[in-house]
């Protein structure tokens, strides 16, 4: 699953991850979740309550995918609060357990990029995901071999996460 941390139009991180879903190998199927700006802020209050359908949607779609792939701006020195918001959404349901999870970020120039990617994976351990990659990927004409290598790197992962279990 492809999940991007930027939700505006004309996201550079949307076309990372529309490059790798054109650049994966037969066999992989890339779904796009688009449910990010509809999710509501986590409140351990609405969880007691009955369970809201986008709520249950990413956990579903996360529990549907072997892996996840996350291409994402860094705001701020961190992650943007709409990605840490979904993942707060399954610290307590366990969706991100030991899931494969790549981490990227579309970036001008190689040293931007790495503070958010650090939150990011700060994060993801903290719901024991496998982060399988970690680092920023930039535009240019070296990106889709890095795109490929990333994508090779996932498939490892998921091998050996099968191999483990
Ligand atoms: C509110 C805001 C905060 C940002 N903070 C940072 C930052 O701390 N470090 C950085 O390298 N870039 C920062 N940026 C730049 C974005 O990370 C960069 O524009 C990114 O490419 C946007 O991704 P997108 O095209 O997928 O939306 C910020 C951009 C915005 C709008």
């Amino acid at each position: 699953m492809a999940v991007s941390g930027s939700l505006q139009a004309g996201s550079s991180n949307r076309s990372l991850l529309e490059s790798a879903a054109s650049l994966a190998p037969e066999g992989v199927e890339v779904v796009f979740f688009e449910g990010l700006r509809a999710l509501p802020h986590f409140d351990p209050d609405l969880e007691r309550d009955a369970p809201r359908p986008e709520v249950e949607a990413w956990r579903r779609a996360l529990s549907e995918s072997d892996a996840v792939l996350v291409a994402s701006p860094e705001y701020g020195h961190s992650l943007p609060g709409s990605l840490k918001n979904a993942i707060d959404w399954v610290i307590g349901t366990g969706q991100l357990y030991r899931k494969v999870v790549a981490i990227t970020a579309s970036v001008s120039y190689a040293e931007r990029g790495r503070m958010g990617l650090q939150a990011l994976r700060q994060t993801l351990e903290a719901v024991s995901a496998i982060v399988a990659f970690d680092a920023p990927i930039v535009k240019g004409p070296d990106a889709d071999g890095e795109i490929t290598a990333l994508l090779r790197q996932i498939a490892r992962a998921v091998e050996a996460a099968r191999r483990d279990e």
